[in-house]
């Protein structure tokens, strides 16, 4: 089974229909990103939201202002954001898109968002994408910011959320290492690797990182 088909049938069966709410990295940051804050109008900043999923993130950040862009592999994950776009009053642009160009499964490499222009600020959140980062420093705009969260490697002894597959699970510099990649120049404002409580309760490993482009 594929990626797309895979993805549809866990959304078509309600996957994170029970979790509307924005990551946490990303809601208690949102007033030190750009943007025109959070009173529901729609401003200039163009935020990009990659394997947005059902769209909780990327409806968050249209409710505090930005234009915001989400692509996901799964139309079903697209139909999901957009019926939730549409019942909290928000306009969000989808597009549905395999971020991971593959050919006899391997990466091809080439940036899957060539066409796409450049964002104040692109999201990552809990989707492995190997490589992606280079790519997406280039389409940051100067002063633009980045942000990655990623389930860490971790030896699951404890009662841990996430995947069990390690391939889906990234090393505690490897995000770093990605941006380091790349020709432009940054500051770190965050870089996390361990354990956070999830809104449910639940423990989650995970890596963040939270750069910003220099201007
Ligand atoms: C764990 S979910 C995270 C969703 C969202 N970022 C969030 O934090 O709620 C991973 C997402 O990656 C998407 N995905 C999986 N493979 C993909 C690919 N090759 N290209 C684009 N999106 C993909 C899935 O459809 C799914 O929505």
């Amino acid at each position: 089974m594929d990626d797309r088909t895979r993805w549809d049938a866990r959304y078509r069966n309600g996957a994170y229909a029970e979790r509307p709410w924005p990551s946490t990295f990303l809601e208690q940051n949102i007033v030190a990103l750009p943007s025109s804050g959070g009173d529901g109008s729609h401003g200039h900043d163009k935020a990009l939201d990659l394997a947005c999923g059902a769209g909780r993130n990327s409806v968050f950040l249209a409710q505090h202002g930005f234009t915001t862009q989400g692509i996901d592999i799964s139309a079903a994950a697209i139909a999901a954001g957009s019926a939730y776009a549409c019942q909290v009053k928000t306009k969000v642009a989808w597009r549905c898109q395999n971020l991971l160009e593959q050919t006899g499964g391997k990466n091809l490499g080439r940036d899957p968002i060539h066409d796409l222009g450049h964002f104040q600020l692109i999201i990552l959140f809990r989707f492995v994408a190997p490589g992606l980062l280079t790519h997406l420093m280039d389409h940051l705009l100067p002063g633009g910011h980045l942000m990655v969260e990623e389930h860490l490697q971790h030896d699951l002894g404890e009662q841990i959320v996430g995947p069990r597959n390690p391939d889906f699970r990234v090393a505690p510099n490897a995000l770093l290492g990605e941006v380091e990649a790349a020709s432009q120049s940054f500051d770190v404002i965050e870089h996390f690797a361990g354990l956070v409580a999830e809104p449910s309760g639940e423990k989650a490993a995970v890596s963040r990182l939270w750069v910003q482009r220099h201007l």
